[in-house]
């Protein structure tokens, strides 16, 4: 289904022009099918969301943009970990959420990459938040984020995760969300926090793959 779902968002790339390379197992697809549009003469450039995507991309010969921007990107394209009725997003399973928004709103276009177990009537509901914070006085940040739902340190191999810039990621289990829009201004406004996972309002076009294949939903206006 992630593949299907790839291969779907192809039909959305320009002829010619900047594309944002999401972070995760279903873009990870995405950037291979890009490779091989690459390999086939088509002239795209890549904006990548983190170290990995930067990586597969190189392997792959396709021609990227360097991080510092800015960039102008024609078409982002990324996964999420869920999805709202009002497609609404959770997103930073993989960590990249800083890098991830960064793109997104450099994008003319967002298009999301889903497959159906992805959607949820409320965000919050399947996925805690992932909350990027500074490493400085990471524990006295967690505490102020308690007030929102209980934040757990991210680990790997017993070790804390440690985002592509050098940060530390909660993840905060609030429930389902009333508003999300208020809810991410609430949590970009404590000190420490770098970025948050909750992209409101950033999704253009989500493609969910079914096993009946992939239909699109737009994003109302
Ligand atoms: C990466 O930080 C995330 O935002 C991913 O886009 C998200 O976790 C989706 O990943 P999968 O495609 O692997 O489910």
């Amino acid at each position: 289904m992630k593949r299907a779902a790839a291969a779907a968002a192809l039909q959305h790339l320009p002829e010619a022009g900047v594309v944002g390379l999401g972070t995760g197992s279903t873009a990870k697809i995405f950037i291979d099918l890009v490779g091989e549009l690459v390999r086939g003469g088509r002239r795209l450039v890549g904006v990548p969301t983190s170290k990995a995507s930067r990586a597969q991309a190189e392997a792959l010969g396709v021609p990227l943009l360097p991080d510092d921007g800015p960039f102008e990107v024609d078409v982002c394209v990324d996964g999420a970990d869920e999805v709202s009725d009002g497609l609404d997003l959770i997103k930073g399973g993989g960590g990249a959420l800083l890098r991830e928004k960064i793109v997104n709103f450099a994008a003319k276009k967002n298009l999301i990459i889903v497959d159906a177990t992805k959607l949820s009537t409320r965000l919050g509901t399947t996925w805690a938040v992932p909350v990027e914070v500074a490493r400085f006085g990471h524990a006295a940040t967690a505490a102020a984020l308690a007030r929102f739902g209980r934040p757990t340190l991210r680990l790997r191999d017993g070790a804390p995760f440690v985002t592509d810039q050098g940060g530390l990621i909660y993840d905060v289990a609030t429930g389902p969300i009333d508003d999300a829009a208020d809810l991410e201004r609430a949590l970009d406004a404590v000190p420490g926090v770098v970025e948050t996972g909750l992209f409101v309002g950033r999704a253009d076009v989500v493609i969910v793959a079914t096993p009946d294949g992939a239909r699109e939903r737009v994003r109302a206006r």
